[in-house]
């Protein structure tokens, strides 16, 4: 059914600030949806205006020619627009067209994980003084409503843990390197190839991407402005040892992204991790994200889906639309952004943090190699639970030492790998991953 031939009362005005792949996937919705949103709105949504930077590029079929502009004051000077859809990604312009959006009482959907990351807390404090919306459930898990239920469903509860996996490149690559035992490279330009990664992927494979969506959980999870940078570490170094090895531990290697709340601070980093065979999170495969939200009173909570892609992704604006669009339509604008508090957090430094570790020696094969290392572990009191070096090679040859610790201090770990990397028997860094057990 075309919008013009619906028969509602009223019409909320729309306008998109870009139209690539998550905008094209919204306009398409909006069409192919118009009568049940219109319904669920209240009123009819109608397209006002799609700000792009080059008007010639070819868009969806859906996207009417006369939509288009490259002029942002087309579309912050047109009072008429009741909704701003802000889906051009990065940090400018985005900033400042959603600020002047806000401040000219207009109602802000986006999907920037970047821009809510760095300025989320200003944006929603300006919009709850304005008295309208910023709504963001596209910015962190695509089509996965996990903002909706942080924000709304867990409300009545405490989050005491989150752990997920926030990127669908590195779940991607880590799931096929773990059953196809290629490296690294060779599953990467795979996954470019066939559009699962990005012709530059290190915001994805390097945690960038993913530490921006954690903030974004914290500060609705535990209500957190955060003061300090979040642990990131990518995915790149890892190899077919270690995943062999985790295998033969009774692990799986997932890069996770972990928000626990530890009172006045926050233990918030992004790494690649052990996860038991047994958790959920170890069997989701491929480009899916999942979310596992521990509450304090609601227990476990596992939320599963594709957390990218066109339409998973303009499924989750087009509910925000549908939500700060039926607000307004009954006169409630800013009611559930207002409900959003948050408060400066500290981060606990990361030598704190207590737990099993994995860790990899690559050595030079000869007498005294072992000793050297149990007895630096011993010094700092980390004790071993399991160990295993791969077989022996000819004299001088590199062999992996693999070892699983006790419940250990990260600080002591770090110190004790120091002193191990000075006794000059090592080929490389030694590998450090943690265990984790939720
Ligand atoms: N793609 C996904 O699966 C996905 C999932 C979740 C969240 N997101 C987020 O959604 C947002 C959009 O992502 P996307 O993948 O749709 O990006 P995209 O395909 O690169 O599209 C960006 C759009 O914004 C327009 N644009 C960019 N800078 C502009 C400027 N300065 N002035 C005017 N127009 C400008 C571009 O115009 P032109 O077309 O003329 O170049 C393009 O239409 C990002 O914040 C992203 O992080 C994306």
């Amino acid at each position: 059914m075309e919008f013009s031939k619906i028969n509602t009362p009223q019409r909320v005005k729309v306008a998109l600030l870009g139209c690539g792949t998550v905008g094209g996937g919204v306009i398409r919705l909006l069409r192919d949806n118009a009568e049940h949103l219109a319904a669920r709105v209240g009123a009819e949504l109608e397209i006002a205006h799609v700000l792009v930077r080059d008007t010639s590029k070819q868009r969806v079929p859906e996207c009417l020619p006369g939509w288009l502009t490259t002029d942002p004051e087309v579309v912050l000077n047109d009072p008429s627009v009741d909704v701003v859809l802000e889906l051009m990604g990065g940090e400018h312009p985005a900033k400042s067209l959603v600020e002047r959006a806000l401040e000219s009482g207009k109602g802000v959907v986006s999907a920037n994980k970047f821009l809510l990351a760095k300025h989320g807390p200003a944006l929603i404090a300006r919009a709850a003084q304005r008295g309208v919306d910023l709504a963001f459930e596209a910015s962190v898990g695509g089509g996965i409503p996990v903002i909706r239920t942080l924000r709304d469903s867990l409300t009545s509860d405490w989050v005491s843990s989150i752990h997920a996996l926030l990127n669908g490149t590195c779940n991607y690559i880590l799931t096929r390197m773990r059953q196809e035992g290629l490296p690294f490279e060779s599953i990467l330009a795979d996954a470019q190839r066939l559009g699962y990664a990005e012709a530059d992927p290190a915001l994805d494979v390097d945690g960038h991407d993913a530490a921006q969506k954690l903030v974004v959980l914290a500060m609705l999870a535990f209500g957190a402005e955060l003061v300090g940078e979040v642990h990131t570490e990518g995915i790149r170094d890892l190899d077919e040892t270690d995943f062999r090895f985790a295998e033969r531990f009774g692990f799986t290697i997932k890069h996770l992204a972990v928000g626990i709340d530890r009172g006045e601070q926050l233990e918030l980093r992004v790494h690649p991790a052990l996860v038991p065979q047994a958790n959920p999170l170890a069997s989701i495969h491929g480009v899916l994200n999942g979310v596992f939200i521990h509450g304090r009173a609601l227990g476990p909570c596992l939320l599963v889906g594709r957390g990218a892609g066109e339409m998973p992704t303009a499924v989750s604006v087009v509910a925000d639309l549908v939500d700060v669009a039926r607000a307004r339509v009954e006169g409630a604008s800013g009611l559930a952004t207002r409900a959003i508090r948050t408060k400066k957090k500290q981060l606990m430094p990361l030598g704190e943090l207590e737990a099993r570790y994995y860790l990899r020696f690559d050595v030079r094969d000869e007498p005294g190699v072992l000793g050297t290392i149990a007895s630096e572990l011993g010094k700092h009191n980390i004790s071993v639970e399991q160990m295993v070096q791969e077989g022996r090679g000819s004299p001088g040859a590199t062999v992996p030492v693999l070892m699983i610790t006790h419940r250990s201090r990260e600080a002591a770990v770090d110190a004790a790998l120091s002193a191990v990397a000075k006794a000059g028997f090592l080929a490389r860094k030694p590998r450090l991953l943690r265990i984790e057990e939720f």
